[in-house]
Order: structure tokens, then sequence, then C-alpha cells
């Protein structure tokens, strides 16, 4: 029993080993972590048309971070223009915070972006937020 629990926790699949061959323990082969080996691309690069946030619930002049797609985005608005950023700070990924006053901060280190396009306004980083392309639909911005 106690072999079977050892077994299992350090052994995908050793259960099945642990009464038949006690003493061998061959990891399995070709495992590092991953599994099937089929080409699953990496980027789901967003879905278009899914709902990311109510427009009304985007300040105008401001902005909010939501969670759409699986991920922290940021959503800015100036009167009709809404621009969306992978909330995501390029210096370390620390999640930025709401803009305030044209400004997006990140809350780790202090660097400071332009909300209506991203660019760095202050380091630490080097580059601005990642454009997350989205439109409105009624009262939906959605990712596009
Ligand atoms: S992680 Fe954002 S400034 Fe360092």
């Amino acid at each position: 029993m106690l072999c079977g629990v050892l077994v299992a926790l350090a052994v995908p699949g050793g259960l099945a080993a642990c009464g038949t061959a006690p003493t061998t323990s061959t990891p399995p082969a070709g495992t590092t972590g991953t599994t099937g080996g089929g080409a699953t691309p990496t980027s789901s690069g967003g879905r278009a048309g899914e709902g990311v946030v109510s427009l009304s619930e985007v300040p105008d002049g401001g902005g909010v971070v939501v969670e759409a797609d699986g991920r922290q985005l940021v959503v800015t608005r100036t009167g009709d223009t809404v621009k969306a950023f992978d909330a995501s700070c390029p210096h370390a990924g620390t999640a930025v915070g709401a803009p305030s006053g044209g400004t997006i901060t990140c809350p780790n280190h202090g660097s400071q972006f332009n909300a209506a396009d991203g660019a760095v306004k202050k380091g630490p980083a080097t580059r601005g937020l990642t454009a997350v392309p989205v439109a409105v639909e009624g009262d939906r911005v959605v990712l596009s």
C-alpha cells in the first residue's frame, strides 16, 4: 500500500509498476513535462467577438482592469475611443493598475505607461504595453 502511494507520487503510472517490479524505477522515456506531442499553438491570439467588458463600465478618460480571454487586460476609454492592452508589465510581468490621469502605473517598480497608446512614460520598463485589438459592439467591448 505504502509502496503504491510513494510510487504514485513519484512516477505517473507507477501504481501499475509497483507490484510487478519493485526494484525498477525506469523513468518514462521522453517525458519532460509536456504531453501529447501534437502541434498545439502556444498563443491563443484571442477569440474575436468575445466580450471583454460592458462599455458603461469603462469610465471616459480612464479605464478598468478586467479578466478576459484567460488574461488580465487594461481597457481604456477616451470618448468613443476604446483601447485594450495586456495588463502584464513588460518589465517583470506584474499586473499593472487601472489608468489614472492618462497614466497606467505598475505597482511593482513604478513603470508608467500612456493610457492612450501603452507607450512607456517612465521606466524601468523599456517597452510599452502590448495592445490587444478590441471593438465596441453596442454596449460591449469585444475582442476583434
Ligand atoms: S514589474 Fe512593472 S515595473 Fe517592474
